[in-house]
């Protein structure tokens, strides 16, 4: 829970805002605030949850086929029907795993940045609108777990979920290695270090890391998740982390980072939505995972209309960023963009990274009752998958391409913002199906020789 309890050891800061700018996103924060308590959405999600049964919705697809595991491919194309609704199921439970990674790291970050905020006078209804986020974060991560995972375990078996050669080939193609090693090089206490000297009177104000601090709690560091995957490193995650907790500046640029993983699962979520539409309409059966997606999407509206006027107006109330702010608001696009949207995979529409850190999922799923492959079969069909053009690239591609024109468009009045991620160059540059392949050739060829020996 947020504890806004105003710090007795901070003098409140009073801001000149002009009433303008007060009225029009102080205004939307409230209106979003009271729709989001109005509405029963966590509700639903927790019902579905309680009730899910994946034998009752085992028959069914949960979207169109396109968001299957694999769509596109040659094994896709020769699946028979069961296999292919299967691995839409796959699908729906490998991103929402995912999800809610990325939702477990919300809680922390909502918790962190509302106490940024209430040092301030006129916030307190946006940290009563992060407290109800947060809360209504906790049902989605509860939902998503336990449909997830009982989907994959009626699908793969337990045995299928883990394997230890996994460890071994992360270790090998780790973005945490190839960060560490080329673009920073430096180790956790350095990075914390920067954050304490530039900014000085400010890393000291933030209760939260504080009170971690006291309890001998370290930074929470997720690099599953999205923030994670972004961040590319946990030194580089801890010291974000503590930037954000730190700088009101640098606190709104955190809702930057959540606004684009909002955008990257609306992306496919919006989808969900549509089929349920569609099965509505025709007054059709909906299965349980498909509702859960469209009642996420409705609760995450909310959430997104608060990402967005963080990040784009909120942080005009603050004082303007140091350059050291800008660098570090810069940054976090840049290994963004360099780490989790300048690839595509050829196996998972809206995951635009290459697919070496998903060759053993494909390789464990192809093994699995779903598919029953031996080693040699399994390692056959994943080269012609990954590694030849086919029509799942291409349909991943405009995916990306949709993605890419939407944060154009949202970051181009971002004066602070270098050219590379108002452009989104890296993105727009990994918008490629030949580079993709080639990628996934050099990997595979690692990948193979790993589970081999
Ligand atoms: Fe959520
Ligand atoms: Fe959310």
């Amino acid at each position: 829970m947020i504890n806004t309890a105003k710090a007795s050891t901070l003098t409140k800061q009073s801001l000149t805002r002009s009433e303008e700018k007060v009225k029009k996103h102080v205004k939307l924060i409230e209106r979003t605030y009271i729709n989001n308590n109005d509405s029963d959405y966590t509700k639903k999600i927790k019902e579905l949850d309680k009730n899910f049964n994946y034998s009752s919705n085992s028959n069914y697809y949960w979207s169109d086929p396109e968001l299957s595991t694999l769509y596109g491919t040659s094994l896709y194309e020769e699946a028979s029907p069961s296999q292919r609704i299967a691995l839409n199921h796959i699908y729906w439970a490998g991103q929402y795993i995912q999800t809610a990674a990325t939702e477990a790291s919300t809680v922390f970050y909502n918790q962190l940045t509302a106490r940024v905020f209430s040092q301030f006078n006129g916030y307190e209804t946006l940290c009563k609108e992060l407290e109800l986020e947060t809360e209504q974060e906790r049902h989605h991560i509860h939902a998503f777990q336990k449909m997830s995972y009982k989907t994959k375990i009626a699908l793969q078996g337990k045995a299928r979920l883990g394997n230890p050669l996994y460890k071994q080939f992360k270790l090998q193609f780790s973005p945490i290695n190839w960060i560490n090693s080329q673009l920073l090089g430096l180790q956790s206490c350095t990075l914390g270090s920067i954050a304490k000297i530039m900014l000085p009177s400010r890393a000291q104000s933030n209760l939260f890391l504080k009170e971690l601090e006291n309890q001998n709690k370290s930074i929470p560091i997720q690099t599953s998740a999205l923030i994670g995957l972004m961040a590319g490193s946990k030194p580089m995650l801890r010291f974000l982390t503590l930037n954000w907790g730190s700088s009101p500046f640098l606190a709104c640029q955190y809702y930057l980072i959540r606004f684009m993983a909002n955008m990257l699962l609306k992306d496919y979520e919006y989808r969900y939505s549509l089929y349920f539409r569609q099965l509505e309409k025709k007054g059709e059966f909906i299965p349980a995972p498909t509702a859960v997606s469209r009642y996420h999407l409705l609760d995450e509206s909310f959430h997104t209309t608060i990402s967005q006027q963080i990040a784009k107006e909120l942080y005009k109330d603050f004082p303007k960023p140091t350059a050291y702010e800008k660098f570090v608001a810069n940054l976090v696009i840049y290994l963004a963009q360099r780490n989790t949207l300048s690839g595509l995979s050829g196996g998972i529409l809206c995951v635009f990274r290459d697919d070496a850190q998903l060759m053993l999922l494909f390789y464990r799923l192809l093994q699995s009752p779903v598919f029953e492959m031996s080693s040699v079969e399994a390692l056959y069909w994943i080269e012609k998958c990954l590694c030849h053009e086919h029509e799942g690239f291409h349909v991943n591609l405009k995916y990306h391409q949709r993605l890419l024109s939407d944060f154009r468009h949202h970051f181009q009045d971002f004066d602070f913002f270098w050219p590379v991620n108002r452009e989104m160059r890296l993105m727009a540059k990994g918008g490629s199906i030949d580079k993709a392949i080639q990628s996934n050739i050099n990997s595979f060829q690692q990948f193979s020789k790993s589970v081999s020996c």
